[in-house]
């Protein structure tokens, strides 16, 4: 974009495309957002308000000055709704999420998490101590999993409508090399976040690494995110 577009140019672009969906129909929701991760949230909880829903937000920051749209939260018609946690440095002032959720539980509840990896990984394990079901549980990640460098090893994945085996070496990503051998592959993030690459795998173990997927899809190894995941067999038969 920055090399190739001009002021007056015109582009042929698609539809957003929403990965994180506000449930609607829910009878209470309860936000937590950390950082700049109250970006989706803070919509969230104005969309809820709007429609009369009953939803708690709560936002974890470490100073004031770092959270993003405090006046729009702090003037809100919601405001009483809006928990504000500022850790201000210290780890024993964290969120207790768990806390949180075992209050709220008694009813049906979709829980919505937005921030760093660790901080989704939390709600995660205070929802599911809980009990609320996958589907009910909606996260949020900036980024992909880690692994350690110089790990990995190379793979054969055979394109089974086009009839066809790529090599994918161990420092390239199975779309990385779909597109230098001209099979298109539709990608966006290129991290295991947004799923626009998300494809069906006929034959193979997949190394799940999205953070897209639930764990129950993952295990059904029917499906993958080649952008990011890996192969844990020599080979991946993929329906492409
Ligand atoms: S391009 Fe986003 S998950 Fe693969």
């Amino acid at each position: 974009m920055y090399e190739g577009v001009s002021e007056g140019d015109v582009l042929q672009i698609s539809e957003p495309k929403n990965r994180f969906p506000l449930n609607e129909d829910t009878a209470f929701s309860v936000l937590f957002a950390a950082g700049i991760g109250i970006t989706p949230i803070v919509v969230m909880a104005e969309r809820l308000h709007d429609l009369g829903k009953r939803f708690v937000l709560h936002y974890c920051s470490r100073e004031p000055a770092d959270a993003a749209f405090m006046d729009r939260l702090a003037n809100s018609a919601y405001v009483d709704q809006v928990k504000f946690h500022f850790t201000h440095g210290d780890s024993r002032r964290r969120l207790n999420m768990l806390g949180v959720l075992e209050q709220e539980v008694a009813h049906p509840l979709d829980v919505y998490a937005c921030g760093p990896g660790p901080f989704i990984q939390a709600a995660k394990a205070a929802a599911m101590a809980v009990g609320i079901p996958d589907e009910r549980f909606h996260s949020e990640h900036f980024g992909a999993v880690s692994h350690p460098a110089g790990t990995d090893q190379g793979f054969e994945v055979y394109l089974d409508r086009s009839q066809r085996s790529v090599w994918v070496p161990a420092d390239q990503a199975i779309t990385q090399v779909l597109k230098a051998s001209g099979v298109a592959v539709e990608t966006s993030c290129e991290q295991g976040v947004c799923g626009a690459c998300l494809t069906t795998v006929l034959a193979g173990t997949v190394d799940h690494r999205d953070l897209y997927l639930t764990p129950a899809e993952q295990a059904a190894g029917t499906c993958m995110l080649p952008c990011c995941s890996r192969a844990k067999s020599d080979r991946l038969v993929l329906d492409l």
